[in-house]
């Protein structure tokens, strides 16, 4: 199999993929960030594996039509403006009875238990907010199906967070509290106090965070499809 990894980071997933297309297979990785990019075409498994790391928007890709067997696209179209189009150049570039898969956060379902109600609800806005499309993950079905696509699977995963650190580093809790003092969505009192909070939730063991994230698999058709 030819594979499309869109938006493939530091290529730790590409890298993975390729272990399975061999041999005779092929990924190529894709990412916006030329610094993702050349950090990707550093680690030793790309000089051991079939991965080929190209700079590009998933909005324009530079590749023919019919090019991959299968494309992928893992929390990408959270940030990108105009998702449709995104989704219209992995459907050109996918060979006819090819699949995409694309998995991306639902923030509207984010959520940090707190007895402060209103700072939680407050703070939560702001960090679902600061995503270009924050509820894309509930959408991916439609998108995926209005651009084109058929035989949609759809797969919920929940991520719990128990933990106050990890839930920091997924979330940046810290930081998120910091800016929405600084741009007064919260009193610095009121983010402290739920820092704080938290903090003694997590002692006490009952720190909670989680949000829901969608997997949508879906069919490029074999019929009415003709690549140029
Ligand atoms: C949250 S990271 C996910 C990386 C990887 N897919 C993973 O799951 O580990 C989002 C990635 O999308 C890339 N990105 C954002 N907009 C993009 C675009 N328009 N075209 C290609 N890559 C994009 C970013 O540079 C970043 O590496």
């Amino acid at each position: 199999m030819t594979v499309l990894d869109a938006g493939c980071g530091l290529g730790d997933d590409a890298f993975r993929m390729a272990k399975l297309v061999i041999p005779g297979g092929r990924v190529v990785a894709l990412d916006s960030s030329i610094v993702m990019i050349e950090k990707a075409r550093l680690s030793g498994l790309a000089a051991r594996l079939p991965v080929e790391f190209q700079a590009g928007d998933v909005r324009t890709l530079p590749f023919p039509d019919c090019s991959f067997s299968r494309c992928r696209i893992d929390r990408v179209l959270q940030h990108v403006p105009r998702p449709e189009e995104a989704v219209s150049e992995l459907i050109r570039v996918l060979e006819p009875g090819g699949l995409l898969l694309a998995y991306d956060n639902d923030w509207e379902t984010f959520t940090v238990e707190s007895a402060d109600r209103e700072t939680a609800r407050s703070l939560e806005t702001f960090w679902r907010d600061s995503f270009t499309n924050s509820r894309i993950g509930r959408e991916l079905a439609e998108l995926l199906v209005s651009t084109g696509l058929s035989d949609v699977e759809i797969y919920p995963s929940t991520c719990l967070i128990k933990d106050f650190d990890t839930a920091d580093k997924v979330y940046n809790l810290r930081e998120t509290a910091r800016r929405a003092a600084a741009e007064g969505i919260v009193s610095s009192d009121r983010a402290r106090l739920w820092l704080e909070e938290l903090l003694d939730r997590m002692v006490r063991g009952s720190f909670l965070a989680a949000h829901t994230a969608y997997t949508v698999v879906a069919g490029k058709k074999q019929v009415r499809t003709r690549c140029r």
